[in-house]
């Protein structure tokens, strides 16, 4: 049995989660699941990234104070993750009292290291970012500077800041950056060459309080808080219990895996590699990094104002494991994916309800109507085993490589094949169609269970329908199912037009 550890980035909660949230979230999700159903032990992080000056400035700007506003915002979280069935084990707030103590210690060893040293910062500062772009990276526009993600106005700040030693660290994050860590090696590339253009720049680690005063304190000059992007990559091992309950931690940082976006990459790996060399701590072992869901090309964001939200994919579909299953069909790590209702719905169509929502139909009524329900273990198409054999081993590597989407294909392969073998067999000709309803039973409880990290209801509740279980790994090979009791031929997805689905 394996150890595994996922995480998410823990989100801003300056806004309610769109799907580029819940995207990044069920990919973690789906991964989360998929070791378990291999019998790893996993312990799956999410949460919010509470403090800083975006925070700050949005609970003023609505009038109230920013921890009431993060109280409200975090459960709103909460809230999408249970409706989207994220089985997370601990929902990290980066204002829990445990976090806050493990930064301040991080933060004191760094300090008293020498790592950390006082001086002043010029330069010009995107609050929805919460990052500064020097020249090179922002767009100038009529004079302007723009930040290059948001494309908005950037501020210029100047002010007193305790810096940590970056450039000290160069060496041994390229050294880094050469492993496998990074996932698709493309985006190590990147970094390594904007380390190659620029080299590592000392990085300001603090704000004056007068100016950001929603933020940790420094432990070393209580006129300062720590910057967010601090605060908020120590969470990763807070949740473990950094410093002082080991436990968990020497069980799972070693395995880490940390699941992003593309635009916190610099900080994921730059930054992150060299804040945990300076607190002894080794890299996480991958970085799975993801592209953008574009629409009209543009990265949908708040800031941006292009959001597609999680409610309108809900109420279209009527079922969140749909939104989860049509999300990861068109996930892809190194192309952005551009949104396209059209093509959702052709999918929910032709795969869920037709592919897999006909087949369990199908065979469900035929299996009562024949067999009163009950179908005992048979002969298995040699045949037909071959494919499924193939179509597994496919939906297991591409897992394995968090290639989601290549995944959901080779596990509609074991469906599509099932249904060949209907049209082959033609059970509703015979009298005694047990052969033929068994090796399509046997086919829909393999698919089902590749397919429950994506679908968890719906597999769960269809395994309860047809009387088999779900997985383990191990059992998902032709004749390994003894006997079905079917106690329903549920019809899974009704198919949309122009409407919606329920
Ligand atoms: N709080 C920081 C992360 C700190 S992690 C130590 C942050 N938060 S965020 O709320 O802005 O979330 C950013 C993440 O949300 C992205 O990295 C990505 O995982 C996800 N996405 C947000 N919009 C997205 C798209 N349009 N497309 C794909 N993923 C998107 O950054």
């Amino acid at each position: 049995m394996g150890v595994f550890y996922v995480t998410t980035p823990i989100y801003y909660p300056n806004a309610e989660p769109h799907i580029g949230h819940a995207y990044t979230t069920i990919m973690a999700d789906v991964t989360a699941r998929w070791r378990r159903l291999c019998g790893d032990d996993v312990f799956f992080l999410t949460g919010t990234d509470e403090h800083g000056l975006k925070l700050q400035k949005t609970a003023e700007e609505r009038g109230i104070d920013p921890k009431s506003f993060v109280d409200q915002m975090s459960e709103v979280f909460k809230r999408y993750w249970s409706i989207l069935g994220i089985s997370y084990d601990r929902f990290i707030r980066t204002t829990d009292e445990d976090h806050v103590q493990a930064v301040r210690k991080a933060l004191m060893k760094m300090y008293s290291k020498g790592l950390i040293y006082k001086g002043v910062y010029r330069g010009w500062y995107c609050t929805s970012c919460e990052a500064f772009y020097g020249p090179g990276e922002y767009i100038e526009e009529g004079g302007r500077k723009l930040c290059p993600s948001h494309r908005k106005p950037l501020e210029l700040m100047e002010e007193e800041t305790y810096f940590f030693k970056l450039s000290q660290f160069e060496d041994y994050v390229r050294e880094q950056l050469s492993k496998d860590i990074v996932h698709p090696r493309g985006y190590a590339r990147e970094v390594l060459s904007k380390i190659e253009r620029e080299g590592l720049r000392d990085l300001s680690i603090t704000r004056p309080k007068t100016r950001v005063y929603w933020g940790i304190e420094a432990p070393w000059d209580p006129n300062h808080t720590v910057y967010v992007w601090i605060d908020a990559l120590l969470n990763y091992v807070s949740a473990l219990g950094y410093p002082d309950n080991t436990s968990r931690l020497e069980k799972y940082w070693s395995v880490a895996h940390h699941f992003i976006g593309k635009d916190i990459l610099w900080f994921h790996t730059a930054v992150w590699f060299a804040v945990l060399a300076a607190i002894d701590l080794p890299p996480p072992r991958k970085v799975i990094v993801h592209a953008f869901i574009t629409l009209q090309g543009l990265k949908i964001s708040k800031s941006v104002g292009n959001v597609v939200t999680i409610d309108a994919l809900l109420q279209r579909y009527g079922n969140p494991d749909v939104v989860r299953y049509l999300l990861m069909r068109f996930s892809s790590l190194d192309k952005d994916v551009e949104f396209s209702a059209e093509q959702l719905d052709a999918a929910y169509n032709t795969e869920l309800a037709d592919t897999f929502g006909n087949l369990v139909r199908r065979v469900g009524v035929l299996a009562k109507k024949k067999l009163d329900g009950v179908v005992t273990r048979d002969r298995v198409d040699p045949e037909l085993e071959t494919s499924v054999r193939r179509a597994v081993d496919r939906a297991a590597s591409a897992l394995n490589s968090f290639r989601f989407s290549e995944a959901l294909i080779a596990i509609f392969d074991v469906f599509r094949e099932a249904n060949a073998y209907l049209n082959r067999t033609e059970p509703w000709r015979s009298d005694s169609p047990n052969e033929s309803l068994y090796n399509a039973l046997e086919c829909i409880r393999i698919g089902t269970s590749l397919l429950s990290p994506f679908m968890p209801r719906v597999a769960e509740n269809l395994a309860r329908s047809l009387g088999f279980e779900i997985g383990p790994f191990e059992a998902l090979r032709m004749g390994a199912g003894e006997e079905y009791r079917v106690s329903e031929a549920p019809i899974l997805f009704k198919k949309i037009r122009g409407g919606s689905a329920s």
